[in-house]
């Protein structure tokens, strides 16, 4: 039989706050294909989301098919928006959610993961990350700083990520991220510089793909993912509006669930896929094939 194992194997997946984002759902698959899988989590959601769990009230959501609770190896504390401690602002040290965080810029999180796990003991790396402060903004009204932030936290991140994991990862690893189809078309009111993000994300996609995978052997792709209510896609202010579009104009008129995304990235982060990389997989229903539906 045919299937995803990643048993033996070790995953990080950047950018988990609750259980109803692409990241907790990638995961979840991920753990029930088998692997160890660690988690990052932006401070301001830390403590909350260590509540939720020691409170249970995500335990429906963790249950794996075997009825037990999917664990985290571990939950690091990361702000994609800093590449070292000293470049964190002082408004940002005196925040009072960054207390007991440690280090949580992108060097410190490699760095400790090291410690944890040494220096050959990862395979799989997820990015699940998106924030751009001006997003309501339409791209004509997007400040310079709001524009940068964007890229910053939604593209650049992933590149920071590959730079300074690659060298830790096994052979045969791939690194996976989450792409809209505002990217590459206009989304109406996706704004802020979050399609200029996007289109990024998927351009260094390709480019990661051939530096990483000439140097590292490593694998790098992108899901085109369908519109989901979650934390990130509510601040936009129109998801549903936009849900509802997808489902009128594609050739498969279903509402995409988390899990669809997911399974994917399974797929991809899996030895099934070991001659994919450089590559946008749409898990749309089809969106981004239609011009007018009718
Ligand atoms: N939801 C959708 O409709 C949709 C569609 C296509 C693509 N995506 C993409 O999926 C990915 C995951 O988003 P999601 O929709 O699951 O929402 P989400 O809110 O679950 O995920 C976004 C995550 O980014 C984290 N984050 C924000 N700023 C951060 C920072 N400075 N440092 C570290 N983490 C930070 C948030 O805490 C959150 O965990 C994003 O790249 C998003 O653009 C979402």
């Amino acid at each position: 039989m045919l299937s995803i194992d990643l048993s033996g194997r070790r995953a990080i997946v950047v950018g988990v706050a609750d259980a109803s984002g692409f990241g907790f759902a990638i995961a979840k698959a991920l753990s029930e294909a088998g692997a160890s899988v660690c988690i990052t989590t932006w401070p301001p959601a830390l403590r909350v989301l260590n509540k939720q769990i020691s409170l249970g009230k995500l335990d429906a959501a963790r249950r794996l098919g075997d009825g037990s609770l999917m664990s985290f190896e571990k939950v690091y504390a990361l702000d994609v928006a800093y590449d070292q401690l000293e470049d964190v602002p002082e408004a940002v040290r005196q925040d009072r959610r960054y207390d007991d965080c440690g280090d949580f810029s992108l060097s410190g999180l490699v760095r400790q993961f090291a410690t944890d796990f040494g220096h050959n003991a990862l395979d799989v790396l997820v990015h699940c990350v998106a924030n751009a402060p001006e997003v309501k903004k339409p791209l004509l009204e997007t400040s310079r700083g709001g524009y940068l932030s964007a890229v910053g936290h939604s593209s650049y991140s992933m590149v920071a990520l590959v730079q300074r994991f690659a060298p830790l990862m096994r052979p045969g690893g791939a690194a996976v991220s989450i792409t809209y189809v505002a990217g590459e078309r206009v989304i109406a009111g996706y704004g802020g510089g979050m399609s200029s993000a996007k289109a990024a994300l998927e351009n260094d996609t390709r480019v990661l793909a051939f530096e990483a995978g000439r140097r590292y052997g490593l694998r790098v792709n992108t899901i085109s993912a369908g519109p989901l209510v979650t934390r990130a896609a509510t601040a936009l202010g129109f998801i549903d509006r936009l849900i509802e579009a997808h489902e009128h104009s594609s050739p498969l008129r279903e509402r995409l669930e988390a899990a669809q995304v997911a399974s994917v990235a399974a797929f991809l982060a899996s030895p099934l896929a070991s001659a994919m990389t450089g590559t946008t997989v749409y898990v749309d229903h089809g969106f981004h094939a239609m011009a007018w539906a009718g």
